[in-house]
């Protein structure tokens, strides 16, 4: 089985999953600066590459990877895989909530159509996953206008993410209290499997200092994951699912594992790397 792994491949410790790997589209050697790279948001490019490595079907382990690895294993009508329907769900924040359960979502509207109705304090989100940076949050609805322009000026020249999207669009959400946990696993055809649940710790100034692991997770939160996850038909590929509040509400999902690498990989999975645990399930199978 020839199968490309879509990662900034260094930060895989010890590089254990080598023996899968037959091609790796390396996302840029300074991740999370990532974004400094050559453009791995254009997957017309990434789609020509992956097509003269000729890998039957493609894993994104990166954000950025993951539409054109759905891409690819499109193009090569790979059986396995994630498709291009969920990875547009997964990555796509709008399509994302129109696709998820409604009690599963925060209120939430596209930022074109106003605030009426929601409540004051809210978070203006740009319309993809932005490790943060597209991410902030207004205690009125006059902060808005300078919540996007703050955001789009972190965009130029760094967010490739938003450049996933062409056309940068916005959404608005109503801030959810609580702590943010993220369940992250892997699905082959209907099956999940789950690693361990995490909870975030922030700093003042708005960075995540740690997960704190729980081997017992909050009650309902590994199922609101995996209806998440379920929802999106994300399939043969690994996840992210990112919750908060009671009941649970997911913040996002995405079509890869956290990308925080180290201390994340050994606290989600302590008995190996969860990079190799997802390639063996999914490739070996
Ligand atoms: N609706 C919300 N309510 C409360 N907090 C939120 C909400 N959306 C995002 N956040 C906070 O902002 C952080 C970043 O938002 P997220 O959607 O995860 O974007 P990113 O892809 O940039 O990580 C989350 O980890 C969470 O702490
Ligand atoms: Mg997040």
């Amino acid at each position: 089985m020839s199968v490309l792994l879509a990662y900034p491949h260094e930060h895989i410790e010890g590089r254990p999953v080598g023996d899968f790997i037959t091609a790796v589209w390396d996302l840029g050697a300074d991740w999370p600066r990532e974004r400094q790279g050559p453009d791995p948001c254009d997957v017309q490019a990434a789609a020509g590459f992956m097509a003269v490595q000729l890998p039957e079907w493609c894993l994104a382990l990166s954000e950025e990877a993951v539409l054109a690895a759905a891409l690819a294993n499109q193009a090569r009508n790979a059986e396995r895989g994630l498709g291009l329907v969920p990875a547009i769900a997964a990555t796509d924040r709008i399509v994302q909530r129109e696709t998820l359960p409604r009690e599963l979502s925060p209120r939430w509207r596209p930022l074109c159509d106003g605030v009426d109705g929601m409540p004051a304090k809210l978070v203006v989100k740009a319309g993809c996953s932005t490790s943060g940076l597209g991410v902030e949050i207004v205690e009125h609805a006059s902060d808005i206008g300078r919540a996007v322009r703050l955001i789009q000026r972190r965009a130029v020249g760094c967010l490739a993410r938003l450049r996933q999207i062409r056309e940068p669009h916005f959404l608005l959400e109503e801030y959810v209290e609580g702590f943010s946990f993220e369940v992250s696993g892997y699905s082959r055809d209907d099956v999940e499997c789950v690693f361990r649940p995490l909870q975030q710790r922030w700093t003042e100034d708005g960075r995540i200092a740690e997960y704190i692991p729980h081997e017992r997770p909050p009650s309902g939160l590994v199922d609101a994951a995996i209806r998440a996850v379920r929802a999106l038909h994300l399939r043969w590929c690994g996840w992210c699912v990112e919750l908060k509040g009671h009941p649970w509400r997911v913040i996002e999902v995405n079509a890869r594992l956290g990308e925080d690498a180290g201390s994340y990989a050994r606290k989600v999975s302590p008995g190996g790397c969860p990079v190799r645990a997802m390639c063996e399930a999914l490739m070996g199978a």
